[in-house]
């Protein structure tokens, strides 16, 4: 795999986006699909998989569990599932690269299995917090060893059983949620998870595609272990979090008029069309339908003249990994937008408000990280010269975030640590090309 300092963007200022493109198979349930067809009875098909990096490393620790897979073949996955029982301990670690949801998914999903696990993941992996999952998982009964600080490696130890348990999250988080849904297939008795604000159900949804019954009752989601899953076919829509970018890019830039094509729109993941809406975006959902159990549309979005706001905290989970792009939004808008409710975008692959805030200093933006936010005016963006890039500390969305910038800039941005943009987008680069962005990578 290349190492996150090869690759370099140097993004040409300016330009419209215009036509109509589809991207990337949604992350968060591509993992999910995976997971659930290994441990299903009989085979899954998947379609419309995302073949990054991040799932590639939920697919291909599966595999080292003894899961037949074939695939991924431009989006098309078959998967033979072992059902509840039937995986296999590895030989050696699991590596989950730079996968924050196959780590913590995977944990509870393994917590109760009877052989043991290592996972480990690189090096910003390694410092993001895992007690949240490790705590509730021991609450159940598992034995889960973490570094002092609570983060990666996790030592997976068996136990005799797992038990349900009625859990009330402290954050609002679907790995957490997700992760105890998983445990609690394999444990006795109910196990109940309430959400201290909507975060993802694609865990749920999923589920129940799977034939396993899954109870929600307000603000608190229930199933009881001891079940099984049978295999079927999904169909994975577009992602939302990808399709982001493209829909704050085509509302800065001036004379853009984009579609994307079958984007999934499940309501757990549309804070960034309701907060571009507020900001007075131009976006519209056309020919709503649903596949594989998820709402999807196509997004047809024009160039607006954007206007800051204060975002509603209610909409801080439904979008928290577009904040950064909207970010950028904010910094193309007129007048002040503030952010607060946030702090969970310190422990993302990167301090997503300190290094969004140091990169739109460097475009002569003024921007004032808060501890849990950022407040942001309006302006002018400049440019970067060749030897002061932007420094995307790794993170996948900081890098897409600042190329997007350029379509407003007064002259090229240059964004260093960019490899993992493959994590979430494989094709980035071409795609925003087509649409109308110039970008040249380069590896070195
Ligand atoms: C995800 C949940 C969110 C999100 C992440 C994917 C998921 O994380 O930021 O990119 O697939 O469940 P949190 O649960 O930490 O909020």
């Amino acid at each position: 795999m290349a190492q996150p300092s090869d690759t370099r963007y140097l993004v040409a200022p300016g330009g419209t986006l215009r036509g109509r493109l589809r991207v990337p198979g949604d992350k968060s349930i591509s993992h999910r699909s995976i997971m659930l067809a290994a441990i299903a009875e009989g085979e899954t098909r998947i379609s419309g998989f995302l073949e990054g990096a991040d799932a590639m490393a939920t697919l291909t620790a599966f595999r080292r569990m003894g899961v037949r897979i074939e695939g991924p073949d431009a989006g098309e996955v078959r998967v033979q599932g072992v059902g509840m029982r039937g995986l296999q301990a590895p030989d050696g670690t699991l590596d989950m690269g730079n996968s924050g949801t196959s780590m913590r998914l995977l944990a509870g999903l393994l917590a109760g299995q009877s052989f043991p696990v290592t996972l480990v993941g690189d090096a910003s992996l390694s410092k993001r917090p895992m007690r949240r999952v490790t705590e509730p998982l021991a609450q159940m009964g598992a034995r889960i060893g973490t570094t002092e600080g609570g983060t990666a490696p996790l030592d997976l130890t068996p136990v005799a059983r797992l038990t349900g348990l009625d859990y009330v999250m402290p954050v609002a988080s679907a790995q957490v949620k997700s992760s105890l849904l998983l445990a609690g297939l394999y444990a006795e008795g109910e196990t109940c998870v309430t959400e201290p604000a909507p975060t993802r159900d694609h865990t749920e949804r999923m589920l129940t595609a799977f034939g396993y019954s899954v109870r929600r009752q307000a603000s608190k989601v229930c199933l009881t272990g001891g079940g099984r899953l049978t295999g079927c076919r999904l169909k994975i829509p577009a992602d939302i979090s990808s399709a982001a970018f493209f829909l704050v890019g085509a509302s800065i830039a001036p004379g853009s008029d984009l579609i994307l094509e079958g984007v999934g729109i499940n309501p757990t993941r549309v804070g960034v069309i309701n907060i571009l809406r507020a900001m007075g975006g131009d976006i519209e959902l056309m020919d709503r339908r649903t596949a594989g159990g998820e709402p999807v549309a196509d997004i047809r979005v024009r160039h607006a003249r954007l206007r800051g706001i204060r975002i509603p905290v209610d909409q801080v989970p439904l979008a928290i990994d577009e904040l950064p792009v909207l970010f950028i939004a904010a910094a193309c808008a007129e007048g002040e937008t503030i952010l607060t409710g946030a702090e969970e975008l310190r422990v993302k692959e990167s301090d997503r408000i300190q290094v969004m805030a140091d990169g739109l200093a460097k475009l002569g933006v003024c921007a004032e990280p808060l501890p849990d936010g950022m407040r942001i005016f309006g302006g002018a963006l400049g440019s970067t010269g060749d030897a002061d890039a932007i420094d995307a500390h790794a993170d996948h969305r900081i890098a897409m975030s600042f190329a997007i910038a350029a379509l407003r800039a007064s002259g090229p941005i240059a964004i260093r640590d960019c490899a993992n943009v493959e994590t979430s987008f494989p094709g980035f680069v071409e795609l925003a090309g087509a649409a109308g962005l110039s970008i040249q990578a380069t590896r070195g």
